[in-house]
């Protein structure tokens, strides 16, 4: 048996440790490699204000779109477990990546937990923009993994899809960076193989890149229609709450925590920060 196996049955053969008691007053757990899911978490809060959340950045070891896919996989679980372990009733993967590397073999393993990952809103843009050009940015394990493959081939027939890695995008919201020159001068890099020629459509395809799409839209125009995946994660996290009879009935707004595998009160501010910011 190779070494990658013998790593992944480790951390797979973990999850008999642990429990998964769900109440309607749990929290739903929300977690990516760092601040980039708490994109996903405003969409969620806004969909479901009476339901009490906890977000899990795992900003420590970020990035993981540049990791190997046993990395990736191993810190997944590791972020799931945490999650279980502080009681969540459902848990959102807000992270593409990390979706790509574990969310089957999550699925396999914990059978009753509801678990809502996030792939790149391709379909939309696809069959929006039929016969145009979309442009899906996202990190370079995404776009990789067979997940992305087979997502192309089933929606993205009909649309010229061009795949745009983008190692180190993740890092300027990680910083807080969210405008500015180094920032444009980035992404003008990224689309200069387009020679010019304008997308019809943008996926943002990470969820670290909505903090950035203002920006974006500033260099990229008013005509070229933008799509992630937020809010349509947070319509499957209702769908499935509601399927399991497990949404909070509460009357009042429910409570937002926010922990990081980097625990200290810049991380903290800056969390707060990006998740205060205007839509
Ligand atoms: N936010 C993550 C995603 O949606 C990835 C960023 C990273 O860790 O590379 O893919």
């Amino acid at each position: 048996m190779n070494e990658t196996l013998r790593g992944e049955e480790k951390i797979r053969k973990e999850a008999g440790r642990h429990d998964y008691h769900p109440d309607r007053e749990g929290y739903i757990g929300v977690f990516d490699s760092g601040l980039g899911g708490i994109s996903v978490l405003r969409e969620m809060v806004k969909a479901m204000p009476q339901e009490n959340f906890l977000y899990y950045g795992d900003s420590l070891h970020a990035p993981y779109g540049t990791k190997t896919l046993e990395e990736v996989r191993k810190l997944t679980y590791q972020s799931f477990y945490h999650m279980l372990d502080a009681g969540a009733k459902a848990v959102a993967i807000a992270c593409n990546t990390a979706t790509s590397a574990a969310v089957r073999s999550l699925r396999e393993d914990f059978p009753s937990v509801p678990i809502i990952g996030i792939e790149p809103a391709l379909k939309p843009a696809a069959e929006e923009n039929p016969g145009g050009l979309v442009v899906v940015m996202a990190t370079p394990m995404t776009l990789k993994e067979e997940k992305f493959h087979l997502l192309k081939d089933r929606f993205g027939a009909g649309a010229e899809v061009l795949p745009l890695p983008c190692p180190g995008l993740m890092e300027f919201v990680e910083r807080g960076v969210l405008s500015g020159e180094e920032l444009e001068s980035y992404l003008k890099e990224k689309f200069e193989p387009l020679g010019g020629r304008k997308p019809d459509a943008v996926v943002l395809g990470c969820t670290h890149y909505p903090f950035i799409r203002k920006t974006l839209e500033g260099l990229l125009g008013p005509d070229v229609k933008i799509y992630d995946g937020g809010a349509g994660c947070a319509r499957e996290m209702k769908r499935r709450l509601c399927e399991a009879g497990l949404e909070n009935e509460q009357q009042k707004a429910g409570s937002v925590a926010f922990q990081n595998s980097r625990d200290t009160e810049e991380e903290d501010r800056l969390a707060r920060y990006l998740f205060s910011l205007p839509f």
